[in-house]
């Protein structure tokens, strides 16, 4: 989609020099445009006329930002919502970006800000038809797929395919094994990015100064070893994706620096002067608890706040045992041509053993018990004893206290879940057995998405 495919933009503020400048940078670009002062006023302006892109001021005096972007949402889909904000608010902007907001810019912006924000609008008007709910999996590169029919993996999908035209930095949390990298790729690949580089970095493995010569380069002498200037990662991969797996193995000192270049897109090489500019899109994972990092002072709460536009967390797999037989299927399957063998079938026993299993170590774990499999055992049929010990051992029973402390709604949500799968679904039975009534019941199964 090319710059003039933003035909027309509406500025919403209610101050006048922010709405006459945008508006000149927008209408030099030869871009239709009009104004409003307030809220109201744009709602009836929009219901007249579509508008691609609407800049909107989060606080104004007439009706805000966030209740015209729940109109948008409703009425004006394929609208395009850039939310203007002060610097003090990042509750609202990402409360906006949960909403479906395009992007943000954070007073004072300049010229350059509002040029690149309609080129990126002209590159990732969202094709409206991508947003529809998905199949049972998600192509996430050439030869890579993430199964999922399961409620929680069909939320997330919609969710994948949302964000990916964006621009914005998404923050992938969820335990080891849940496939967190893979949602990354599935973003990249979807994502107007995907003819360039998918960069992972993992942050743990790295030793920390060759980390910072690894990500902006260096310059010849700048340290002992640095023999050549070198381009760093960040600029072999312009205009790519980068992903920085367990970002809270990241030193104080790194996180103030990738602060930097996510606020300014913008770095110096280790013993450089210059700036070097370039267009990366960030993409971070965990699996721990930032929030708990950031009050050990492990981790800035403003480098958080940056990252945390567009959180995805992954479901255990033990929390979407409906989609095992699929996973098991489809590992079976590449494995099985991976080491040249017949694809085996899996006996109803095995196949009830692998779907009560606990799974601690999620999709990575039931990948390698296959491959395991597969390579150790011959038959046609896997049957429960060709199973590891530990897996027929260890199905899962519902203990209400794991070592892991969950609050009282999740534990509600598990064991309605528990009893749900013992009664093999059905609602009654169910009720009857958690002594409450079947209307309760089903409200709060639709309540957890049960
Ligand atoms: N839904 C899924 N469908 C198909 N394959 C999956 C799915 N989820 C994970 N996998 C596979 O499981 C393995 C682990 O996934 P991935 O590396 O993305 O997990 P992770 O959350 O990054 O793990 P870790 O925390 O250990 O780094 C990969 O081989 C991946 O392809
Ligand atoms: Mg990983």
């Amino acid at each position: 989609m090319s710059k003039s495919q933003v035909k027309s933009v509406l500025v919403v503020d209610d101050e006048e020099v922010v709405r006459a400048g945008i508006s000149r940078i927008v209408g030099r670009l030869g871009i239709g445009v009009d104004e409003a002062s307030d809220g109201e006023t744009a709602i009836g302006m929009m219901a007249k006329k579509p508008y691609d892109v609407v800049f909107l001021d989060i606080r104004m005096q007439r009706m805000g930002g966030m209740e015209v972007l729940g109109w948008i949402n409703r009425h004006a889909p394929n609208t395009l919502a850039v939310m203007i904000t002060g610097i003090s608010e990042p509750d609202m902007v990402i409360q906006s970006m949960k909403l479906g907001a395009f992007d943000y810019l954070v007073k004072p912006f300049g010229v350059e800000d509002i040029e690149y924000m309609i080129e990126r609008a002209a590159a990732g008007v969202i094709p409206m038809a991508v947003a529809k709910p998905p199949g049972d999996f998600l192509q996430a590169g050439p030869d890579r797929v993430i199964l999922g029919s399961s409620l929680p993996m069909q939320k997330l999908f919609t969710r994948i395919l949302k964000v990916a035209p964006t621009d914005s930095t998404v923050l992938i949390t969820g335990e080891s094994g849940t496939g967190k990298e893979l949602v990354a790729r599935a973003i990249h690949w979807h994502s107007n990015r995907n003819e360039r580089e998918f960069v992972p970095v993992d942050c743990s493995a790295l030793v920390e100064n060759l980390l910072e010569s690894e990500l902006f380069g260096h310059v010849k002498g700048s340290f002992t070893g640095a023999f050549i200037n070198k381009k760093g990662l960040f600029e072999l991969a312009n205009n790519g994706t980068f992903f920085f797996d367990e970002i809270s193995n990241l030193s104080m000192e790194m996180q103030a620096k990738l602060l930097r270049v996510i606020q300014e897109r913008e770095f110096s090489q280790v013993g450089g002067q210059s700036r070097i500019k370039v267009d990366i899109r960030i993409m971070v994972a965990t699996n721990r608890d930032l929030k708990t990092a950031i009050a050990q002072n492990k981790f800035r709460e403003d480098l958080f706040y940056r990252l945390h536009v567009i959180p995805i967390d992954l479901p255990p797999l033990r929390e979407r045992s409906g989609d095992l037989p699929a996973l098991v299927a489809h590992f079976i399957r590449r494995i099985a041509r991976k080491i040249g063998r017949e694809e085996p079938q899996v006996s109803s026993g095995a196949m009830e053993i692998l779907e009560t299993y606990p799974w601690q170590g999620n999709v990575r774990e039931l990948e390698n018990t296959i491959e395991r499999v597969l390579i150790l055992e011959d038959s046609d049929v896997i049957l429960p004893e060709h199973l590891p010990q530990e897996i027929r051992q260890n199905t899962r029973e519902f203990t209400p206290f794991h070592d892991k402390l969950v609050c009282l709604k999740d534990l509600e949500c598990q064991y309605i879940a528990h009893v749900l799968e013992k009664t093999g679904g059905g609602i009654q039975k169910a009720a009857a057995i958690l002594g409450i009534n079947r209307k309760t019941l089903s409200m709060k199964m639709k309540k957890y998405g049960l």
